[in-house]
């Protein structure tokens, strides 16, 4: 075996010859949508492009109504703030994820309450979300992440015993089906995210999905100042709701959270792409898991069965230190980025002690009254898988990297089988 490319040696993978794979995907399909938008004077404000892919994305998730808007994370809050959560409520979400899925319940001046994951796939684990349930409890979010399925099955039938509502936050699951129904038509709204990294991006932009026509009504007026959705605009003039002729005026407070045409045209060539990669993505990790499970010292994350379409995301798989000679983690992580030559990284910070989670520095916005000031600080809750996650065993890299060929994938297990090998001169 040679030696390992962070000692110098010739790394597994010789990327200015063989680049990996290039995210996002784009070509003449979209170049011409997005001069198609220019010259028609019709940037923005429930055009074509927009009304086309709303359609489009419903009939892709199998719901009746998908509704766009700026990110992935507004999503999240105008779903709250459809389904009456706010005040006084307590929303689950999972300790391991991006910020967003806690700080909206935030926004919405609930408080979030950060549980558990289980060991197995990373996603919130239905056992601790039954403990974590009070009187006080409104919502449920779920996250699919690094697209494994959060197990909704277990999550549904706690919802219908303890009348909760669910928002599935799908911000890695664009496509991904359990038995047979597809990721956000499944709880009572689905969050998109179509950000950079994500399955479909148009840079940023997300939707939300249900199939209750109620809430797709004030979830449309709250990306639109609170207009009620059959309000159309005129020459780009933003009039009141009054003017167009709707007696009740705005029915609901809000603030424009509106996506472009351009972002609109972009998604509507990126679903056409989506089947194809998600496809290749998931064979692809499907064989690289297979390999995964051959090497000492890695295991891949377990797919659950009920998954009838896997839909991969950022490929992420568990470390076992001891069984490298007690190699740290990122001394791992350091020597499989240089074998491959792109970046390889630990999971999301748990939300207990993150970065980018940090309630109690906003004291002017979320200092309601001491006892929720006390409620939302998240050093109160105890996550010691998804900080045992985090520090010891998460090993993630870009979803690009199924997007290559199997030999690409037969590459990966390499370098680590390589790394294995040589595990004694990184402790040296
Ligand atoms: C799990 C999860 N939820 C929500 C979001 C928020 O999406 P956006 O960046 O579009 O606001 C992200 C984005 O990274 C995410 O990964």
């Amino acid at each position: 075996m040679k030696k390992l490319a962070i000692h110098g040696g010739a790394p597994s993978r010789d990327v200015t010859n063989n680049p990996w794979p290039t995210w996002p995907v784009w070509g003449q399909e979209e170049e011409n949508a997005l001069l198609e938008v220019l010259h028609s004077g019709v940037w923005s404000y429930n055009g074509p492009k927009e009304t086309e892919f709303n359609r489009l994305f419903a009939a892709f998730t199998g719901v009746n109504h998908a509704i766009c808007t700026v990110n992935g994370t507004v999503t999240m809050q105008i779903a709250l703030e459809a389904l009456g959560v706010g005040l006084g409520d307590e929303v689950i979400v999972p300790g391991l994820t991006w910020q967003a899925t806690a700080a909206t319940v935030l926004d919405v001046n609930a408080i979030p309450i950060l549980v558990d994951v289980s060991e197995e796939n990373w996603c919130i684990d239905p056992t601790e979300i039954e403990k974590a349930i009070t009187p006080k409890t409104k919502a449920i979010i779920p996250v699919h992440l690094y697209g494994a399925f959060a197990d909704m099955d277990a999550i549904m039938t706690l919802a219908k015993k303890h009348s909760l509502y669910v928002i599935e936050d799908c911000a890695h699951k664009h496509g991904g089906e359990w038995k047979g129904k597809k990721a956000g038509s499944i709880g009572h709204i689905g969050s998109f995210s179509y950000q950079l990294s994500k399955h479909l991006t148009a840079g940023e932009g997300g939707s939300v999905t249900t199939n209750d026509p109620v809430l797709a009504e004030r979830m449309d007026a709250l990306r639109n100042c609170g207009r009620r959705p059959e309000t159309t605009i005129t020459e780009g003039m933003d009039k009141g709701a009054g003017e167009y002729g709707d007696d009740d005026g705005n029915f609901i407070q809000s603030g424009n959270l509106r996506i472009t045409e351009f972002q609109a045209a972009i998604l509507i060539e990126g679903l056409k792409r989506l089947p194809q990669q998600n496809a290749l993505r998931d064979a692809n990790g499907e064989y690289l898991n297979k390999l995964l499970s051959h090497i000492p010292g890695v295991s891949p994350i377990i797919r659950d069965q009920r998954e009838t379409q896997k839909a991969y995301f950022n490929f992420a798989f568990r470390y076992h230190k001891k069984e490298f000679k007690g190699l740290p983690i990122d001394k791992f992580r350091s020597a499989l980025q240089a074998e491959l030559g792109i970046v390889v990284d630990a999971s999301y910070e748990p939300l207990n002690n993150c970065s980018l989670y940090v309630p109690l520095t906003k004291p002017a916005r979320h200092k309601l009254n001491d006892a929720y000031w006390k409620a939302i600080d998240p050093k109160r809750f105890s996550l010691p898988v998804c900080e045992r996650i985090f520090k010891e065993e998460s090993v993630c890299m870009h979803h690009k990297v199924l997007m290559g060929s199997k030999d690409d994938m037969d590459l990966i297990a390499r370098a680590i089988q390589k790394i294995y090998a040589h595990a004694g001169e990184l402790l040296e």
